[in-house]
């Protein structure tokens, strides 16, 4: 039987993990022998069809910055990115396959062939990020039967392993993301009760700070710039990133700075970081306090503080926490790794509930008992324009449809009405955002649903959006009267499915 797969596709490491006999999570590593393959691309310049993934890519970006990659999670879902490499566009869809693949082919080389994979993504990933990151998994000869999100996936993984039990909260800070998750655990039954995040805020931001705490004790010196070339800035961030990991452990870092006007010696302090660091972690704390106000606790009416991600080392995180919470930190053993190994018990759940005929009587039994509710994670709606009671005017309104947080799987439907008379088409806005003002909400996608000729207006228009456990919104908007529908798939391929040419492409790329 074919391998079951997790996949934690991070913006600075991803990690691969696959069920055992048993049932149990274990870390598959890469050829080289590591648990986690930095998120770096590099395109080798002697040799066009080799493309390297991982720590020699982090190394070659010193040499030559414009044939890498790194951070590409941060654009993925973005039509307009792309990075050129040889005349040819890479898109973030195809760049992150590219590292999907080298932890597929590492897995096949040494624990046989995977073909079903969950992949995580941060809470706050909308549809078309989600889409995207399945889309790359596709590319990269996957066969992905659903998407987690990674503090879900964290909190799968310690709830299963550990004596974890009453509200709990997950505190995911990762390389670029960071994401909060409540939940009601009673063993091994668990309940997401909401999440909050932040899909640019994580480690990399910390580094930046340091960056440029560096960059000024330069110039005030020599009245000249540290970094001059892109090959200096990837060196310079991975410096800056070293100082961070070590104010992690001690309260002082030193570093040489070489410049073109003269070397020097500066050192960084705990203190010195934690300022530059404090609009991060204002932010960080809003999110925190919004995730308790959604889910209408206070800070001591939680049994248990979760961490996952690398950058939760970050002592100032720690304190805060302490601090927040009144009760120790429990020590956290496996930050870097829960999400994947929790991706790998979510994909077992999910090949369970609908391929059991593919999963062995072991992997059945270890997962046996093990029950996840998961909850929607924004709210969905459709921009309308009805008729205001006070104004008699029509005004333009976003009604929402499926409420944040209801438990999946759900459905909802609403019943919407033409405007006027003849109507041939109505433009669908698919919109995420608890706003009822259009201007403060995200619109996630627009079509143009052409209606049947010669109708009098206020023909009824049925809508319907269905959220499923692989945490994917369906949609479906329905012309009542004639029976024509038109469903929306969130996707960045105009057809709307990765195609078999593009993925027979990918297929024939090298990479190590
Ligand atoms: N000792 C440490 N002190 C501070 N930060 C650390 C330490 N160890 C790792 N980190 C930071 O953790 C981050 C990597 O964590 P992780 O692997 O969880 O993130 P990721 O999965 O790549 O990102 P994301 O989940 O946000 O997409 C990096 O920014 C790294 O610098
Ligand atoms: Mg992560």
């Amino acid at each position: 039987m074919a391998n079951i797969a997790g996949i934690d596709l991070g913006t600075t490491f991803s990690e691969l993990a696959i069920l055992n006999t048993i049932g149990k999570p274990e870390i598959v590593p890469n050829t080289d022998g590591e648990r986690m393959t930095p998120s770096v691309i590099f395109f080798d310049e002697d040799n066009p069809e080799l493309i390297r993934v991982g720590v020699e890519a982090v190394n070659s970006r010193y040499l030559n910055a414009q044939r890498a990659v790194r951070w590409i999670k941060r654009h993925i879902g973005d039509t307009k990115y792309s990075k050129t490499i040889d005349g040819k566009n890479w898109t973030p869809v195809e760049l992150s396959s590219l590292i999907l693949k080298k932890l597929k082919q590492d897995c096949s080389a040494q624990c046989g062939e995977i073909l079903d994979a969950v992949i995580s993504v941060p809470a706050h990933f909308d549809e078309v990020r989600r889409k995207a990151t399945m889309d790359a998994g596709a590319l990269a000869g996957l066969n992905v039967i659903g998407i987690v999100n990674e503090p879900v996936a964290a909190a799968l993984y310690y709830a299963t392993t550990r004596d974890v039990s009453g509200k709990v909260l997950v505190y995911d800070l990762g390389g670029g993301t960071f994401d909060v998750t409540i939940m009601n655990v009673k063993g091994r039954q668990m309940d997401i009760i909401c999440s909050q995040g932040d899909h640019e805020l994580g480690g990399i931001d910390f580094d930046r700070e340091i960056l440029k705490m560096l960059e000024k004790s330069y110039k005030e010196k020599f009245k000249s710039e540290l970094i001059n070339s892109e090959e200096e800035r990837a060196k310079y961030e991975d410096e800056a990133e070293d100082i961070k990991k070590t104010l992690s452990r001690r309260p002082v870092a030193k570093k040489m700075l070489y410049g073109p006007a003269g070397s020097m010696k500066v050192e960084i302090t705990r203190e010195m970081f934690e300022k530059s660091a404090a609009p991060l972690m204002a932010r960080i704390d809003m999110l925190l306090e919004a995730a308790l106000d959604e889910a209408n606790l206070k800070t001591s009416e939680i049994d248990k503080v979760l961490l996952a991600g690398g950058s939760t080392r970050i002592a100032l995180v720690q304190n805060r926490l302490e601090k927040m919470f009144g009760f120790p930190l429990e020590a956290t053993v496996n930050v870097d790794e829960c999400v994947a190994l929790g991706a790998a018990l979510h994909a077992g759940l999910t090949m369970l509930r609908e391929k059991p005929q593919a999963v062995s009587a072991g992997i059945s039994s270890g997962l046996r008992d093990i029950n996840l509710t998961d909850v929607c994670n924004h709210s969905y709606g459709t921009i309308c324009a009805p008729i205001d009671k006070e104004t008699g005017k029509r005004i333009v309104e976003n009604r929402i449809i499926l409420k944040k947080n209801t438990p999946l799987p759900c459905e909802a439907t609403g019943t919407f009405y033409t405007v006027s008379k003849g109507q041939a088409a109505l433009e669908i806005t698919i919109t995420q955002g608890e706003d009822s003002d259009p201007k403060y909400v995200n619109k996630i996608a627009t079509h143009k649903f052409k209606l049947p000729p010669d109708r009098p207006a206020k023909c009824p228009i049925k809508v319907t959006y269905r959220y499923d456990v692989n945490q994917r919104m369906h949609c479906k908007f329905e012309d009542v009267q004639s029976g024509t529908a038109l469903e929306v798939d969130f996707c960045l391929d105009q057809n709307g499915q990765v195609s078999q040419q593009k993925t027979n492409q990918m297929e024939l790329l090298k990479v190590e």
